[in-house]
């Protein structure tokens, strides 16, 4: 086990490449077995949950051949599994999409129920409503999802909770069934698109994405495609939040501003300022940051994947926050470790109240979570002092380089060994 050592006080200053985007690899990846012919993704994060995709999909006997750093060529010809191996898909919740891309391709799919990151109850329970819909059969024994359909059938879908998982798992499912699916209150993320236009590629019809409704006309024959991967809005916005947190002054290159739109709003309400351009936005620290409220919602709202890097900027800002978590029950795991370098901050519940401007001291934290360890390392970054990091394996989940691209904005923040982390617990002394 690793940790991350940061030297505080530093504004980051420069320019920063953004990878492609986290979730939509997780989704579009497995939907690449929905083809027995030859697919070749680009712009893939090097990240550790791609990786993990990557062994999963050998595993199932898929041939792949990288070409450079981030492009890869798979071909699902010679796949015959329907189920994926335990101990690689436990390793990341974005595993169970195998669901829908192996029950369209081969009208049955095993997999475990799902982990993942610890942000409350993630009930899969929209998921299940929309194959039974679709005509599937589910048992779950041993820990195992079991689906199986003879024929998938076309079906009319309202999903209570608009949720990304669902609609990735229906839209796969859905592209193979026979007639026409129409998905009701589904997610409107750019990752969406991104799946939606992929399947398109591979001779799906998929329209609407990017709206409440999609409406899906399936067919039997999947073809090979050529797709890049869209920038990852996320990254992108954690480094924006870096920026204005540190006071310092950063462009980031290779993103869609269109994407970014909720965090560009609420980086110039608390203060900063916001040079917008085709495919690069500039954060710039001007004067002090200003409180402000954060409410997470469904995109286009403000997500709730930058809360936490959220929470550290209110934290510089002198005055009174109030942060509203509407997303996840738990997603407040950050808070303890965020007051153990100063911070005064309190938890009722789904808000968060911020008594910001109290500066922060470097301090040993653990990140608990993907974007919890992106918060630590900016709070870090903007503390007085040496900050640990350890757990750092939850930061390698999601961001690509991140130490290196931190570097390179000039930061001081290394890797070290972390001898404190018990093997047996998987705790952290
Ligand atoms: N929900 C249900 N029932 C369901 C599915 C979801 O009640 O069947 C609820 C969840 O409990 C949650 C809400 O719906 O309260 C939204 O969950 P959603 O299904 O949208 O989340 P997810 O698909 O599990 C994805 C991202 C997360 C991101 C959330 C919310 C991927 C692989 N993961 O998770 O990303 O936080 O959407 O935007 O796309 C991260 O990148 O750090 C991360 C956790």
């Amino acid at each position: 086990m690793e940790k991350f050592i940061v030297k505080g006080r530093t504004p980051l200053s420069g320019r920063v490449k953004i990878s492609g985007s986290k979730n939509s690899a997780v989704a579009l990846l497995p939907a690449a077995v929905m083809t027995s012919e030859t697919v070749c993704l680009e712009n893939l994060p090097d990240i550790t949950d791609v990786r993990t995709m990557i062994e999963i999909l050998e595993n199932l006997g898929v041939s792949i051949r990288r070409r450079g750093r981030d492009v890869l060529e798979l071909t699902p010809g010679n796949l015959s599994k329907i189920a994926p191996s335990y101990e690689l898909v436990k390793k990341m919740r974005a595993s169970y999409y195998f669901m829908g891309s192996l029950l369209a391709r081969f009208g049955q799919a095993e997999v475990p129920i799902p982990g993942g990151c610890d942000l409350g109850p993630r009930p899969i329970d929209q998921h299940l409503k929309g194959f039974t819909a679709l005509g599937a059969a589910i048992n779950i024994e041993h820990g195992m999802i079991k689906l199986s359909a003879k024929k998938l059938t076309g079906a009319r879908i309202y999903l209570d909770v608009v949720s990304i998982g669902a609609t990735v798992n229906m839209m796969l499912a859905a592209a193979a069934a026979e007639g026409r699916t129409v998905l009701e209150n589904v997610a409107k993320e750019p990752e969406i698109v991104d799946l939606a236009n992929f399947l398109n590629a591979m001779g799906a019809s998929v329209k609407g994405a990017g709206t409440d409704v999609i409406r899906i006309d399936g067919t039997k024959s999947f073809k090979g495609a050529m797709h890049a991967v869209i920038p990852d809005r996320i990254e992108a916005g954690t480094f924006m939040m870096a920026a204005a947190a540190t006071g310092g002054q950063v462009t980031v290159e290779d993103v869609i501003p269109k994407h970014l739109e909720a965090i560009t709003a609420k980086i110039r309400e608390i203060g900063g300022k916001v040079e917008v351009d085709p495919e690069k936005i500039t954060v710039k620290w001007v004067s002090p940051l200003v409180p402000s409220d954060l409410k997470t919602f469904p995109y286009p709202g403000f997500p709730t994947d930058l809360q936490p890097p959220g929470m550290v900027l209110l934290t510089a800002a002198k005055g009174l926050s109030v942060i509203t978590e509407n997303v996840f029950d738990g997603r407040y795991n950050h808070v303890d470790e965020l007051k153990r370098m100063g911070a005064r901050i309190k938890v009722e519940g789904r808000t968060a109240l911020i008594d910001g401007g109290a500066p922060l001291t470097g301090a040993p934290v653990a990140a608990t979570d993907l974007r919890s360890g992106a918060a630590l390392i900016i709070a870090a970054l903007t503390a007085d002092g040496e900050s640990q990091i350890s757990a750092v394996e939850h930061i390698d989940r999601g961001y690509d380089s991140f130490e290196q691209k931190l570097t390179g904005l000039g930061a001081s923040i290394y890797r070290k060994n972390d001898e404190s982390y018990d093997q047996q617990s998987g705790k952290v002394d």
